[in-house]
């Protein structure tokens, strides 16, 4: 695993207004689609979906729970080392809930199938997927996304919760970063 190395500052790709506004938008179709559900289970991935997770989770008008799961898979690199593990898993049983997960970004598609698989044999009333911006160009699995936010170009971004080595996840944006393996 090699450690990535930011060059020059991060530069605007979706502001803070355009983020708002689809988040918006986003918990106003999931509110309509769950209506009458009484605890819709919002299953954040640790860490790059804690910012989305608490702001979406907030615009809803239906009841919601959150829990969380933490995987692992690409270290300080930019490159997905293909292998995901899980190392935080929910409080909660989810038999018989009605599950969204959400996350940060879809890459490779790696981590989404990894969750959806392991989710899905705990026997979810019903289990959808929502993520805030995903990159089509380096999808290599077949990846269910229900609600999406922002499609992007192959670039490694970073703030509103997404990182490089842990760095710039509080910034309001969604930055593109030139970066040095
Ligand atoms: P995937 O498994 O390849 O789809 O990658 C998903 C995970 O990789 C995301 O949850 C992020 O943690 C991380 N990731 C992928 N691309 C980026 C990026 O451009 N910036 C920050 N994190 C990323």
């Amino acid at each position: 695993m090699t450690t990535a190395r930011a060059m020059g500052d991060p530069r605007v790709l979706i502001s803070e207004e355009d983020i708002q506004a689809k988040v918006r938008e986003l918990a106003t179709r999931i509110s309509e689609d769950y209506r009458g559900v009484e605890d819709l289970r919002m299953v954040g991935i640790l860490k790059g979906a804690f910012i989305f997770l608490s702001d979406l989770s907030r615009r809803l008008t239906i009841p919601c729970s959150v829990d969380f799961m933490a995987v692992s898979s690409y270290g300080d690199g930019t490159t997905s080392n293909g292998s995901v593990r899980l190392v935080l898993d929910l409080r909660r049983s989810i038999a018989g809930a009605h599950v969204l997960v959400v996350e940060d970004i879809v890459d490779t598609g790696a981590t989404l199938n990894y969750l959806l698989r392991l989710l899905a044999a705990r026997r979810p009333a019903s289990l959808k997927t929502c993520a805030l911006v995903h990159k089509p160009a380096r999808r290599k699995l077949e990846t269910q996304v229900d609600y999406m936010g922002f499609e992007i170009p192959d670039a490694w971004v970073v703030g509103y919760g997404l990182d490089l080595a842990e760095e710039y996840r509080t910034l309001p944006y969604i930055g593109v970063l030139d970066v040095e393996e």
